[in-house]
């Protein structure tokens, strides 16, 4: 063990601590106060036109796992806020973030969801681009007249690859940092977890009658499990007890499974408790990353780009190869099927109805205002960093 991985070890068993220390006393850590919102932030296409250029517009987020695409020449289709997307690994490695639009009418260019192209090449007319995006030929181009290549490639998109993940900024001609976006802590955090040697092994999308942000304050929401999940998630978790640490556009937090209860009454002195507890992260402005023993799960939260009663949830899990886990292919495919089955039970008849319903009850004309709690830190958190990106001046 390296001196980072050991003191970062040591840390996370103090925070473990700390959980269960307000566990015993009924207590939680809390926001400096509570935080009004309006039911109109839901509904209103303007505001959702904000978001689009000013939160997705302005900042990185993540829009793959690197092994998704992890060989030259491999592609996924996206349909990001502002703009139809492709991605692809190029022939040195790097990956590229293309708008998906052709240069000469106009037509989708790339219209599967996957796979691997040598070139994009268009169905209308069938002018064809390199996988940089440059133009490579027009058909019965004696006929066409002057158009200078140079100019009519793809239009680019601010792209990076770090920490195993593909972050876009949408938006052309935007600046990408993602150190920078993710601040010390949270850059330091997601390199000790060696992300890039993970896998992903199952992917899944699912479109919902919500606005995204709705989507994505469930997932940041310690408080509803015994409520909303009491035969299925609060089985193995703890309900409302959160130790809790802000990075600003970034949290995280720790939430205690039951099986720490046997300590409960007892010190369980110097001993790792690092499998009697969830770990949360909120990376600003659109995932949750949760942490398990033995793998990652990853969440993903898009408008619609024309709706803003629609959003996007897409689930990642990250897993170990089966080598590294020392066992067979077969024997690790049916695990992660099994755990991804029932992960689907829990969001798909547990959670997505309720929200659903609220993005039904946000439709009330009189809805009059509603709170967020001192309790809900990590919602706390995204709601403080959507305020503080939307009431920049617009950059376009
Ligand atoms: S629109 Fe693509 S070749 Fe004509
Ligand atoms: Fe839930």
């Amino acid at each position: 063990m390296d001196d980072v991985t050991r003191d970062a070890a040591v840390d996370r068993e103090a925070r473990i601590r700390r959980a269960l220390d307000h566990l015993r006393n009924d207590t939680t850590d809390q926001f400096e106060k509570v935080e009004a919102f309006e039911a109109f932030e839901f509904t209103d296409p303007d505001r959702a036109a904000r978001e689009r250029d000013l939160v997705f517009g302005a900042v990185p987020t993540i829009v793959a796992h690197g092994s998704e695409i992890a060989k030259p020449y491999e592609f996924k289709t996206l349909r990001l806020p502002r703009n139809n997307v492709i991605i692809v690994r190029q022939k040195d490695g790097s990956v590229k973030a293309l708008v998906n639009l052709c240069r000469h009418r106009g037509a989708l260019l790339e219209t599967d969801s996957c796979g691997k192209r040598r070139l994009f090449s268009c169905p209308y007319h069938r002018w064809s681009y390199d996988i940089d995006g440059s133009l490579r030929a027009i058909t019965r181009d004696n006929t066409v007249g002057d158009i200078d290549p140079a100019q009519a490639g793809l239009v680019e998109l601010p792209c990076e690859e770090r920490h195993g993940f593909v972050w876009v900024v949408d938006r052309a001609g935007a600046a990408i940092d993602v150190a920078g976006w993710l601040g010390p802590e949270m850059d330091e955090i997601l390199a000790g977890y060696h992300l890039d040697g993970l896998h992903c092994v199952k992917a899944g999308v699912y479109h919902e009658d919500a606005n995204w942000k709705i989507l994505q304050d469930a997932f940041l929401d310690g408080y509803h499990i015994q409520y909303a999940h009491p035969n299925t998630a609060a089985k193995y978790i703890h309900t409302n007890v959160m130790a809790f640490e802000d990075f600003g556009s970034h949290c995280r937090f720790i939430a205690p499974r039951k099986s720490i209860d046997r300590w409960l009454e007892e010190d369980p002195g110097e001993r790792s408790l690092v499998d009697d507890v969830t770990e949360t992260h909120f990376l600003g402005p659109n995932s949750t990353l949760l942490k398990q023993p033995d793998h990652f799960q990853l969440l993903t939260f898009w408008p619609d780009p024309a709706a803003p009663e629609k959003g996007v949830m897409e689930m990642r899990l990250l897993v170990p190869s089966a080598e590294a886990a020392g066992m067979t292919q077969e024997r690790w495919d049916y695990l992660w099927d099994k755990n991804w089955k029932i992960l689907e039970a829990v969001l798909i008849n547990e959670d997505f109805p309720v929200l659903r319903d609220s993005q039904w009850g946000m439709r009330s004309r009189d809805a009059a205002p509603m709170v967020l709690g001192r309790n809900e830190v990590a919602n706390q958190v995204f709601r403080r960093l959507l305020d503080r990106l939307l009431s920049v001046a617009d950059p376009s």
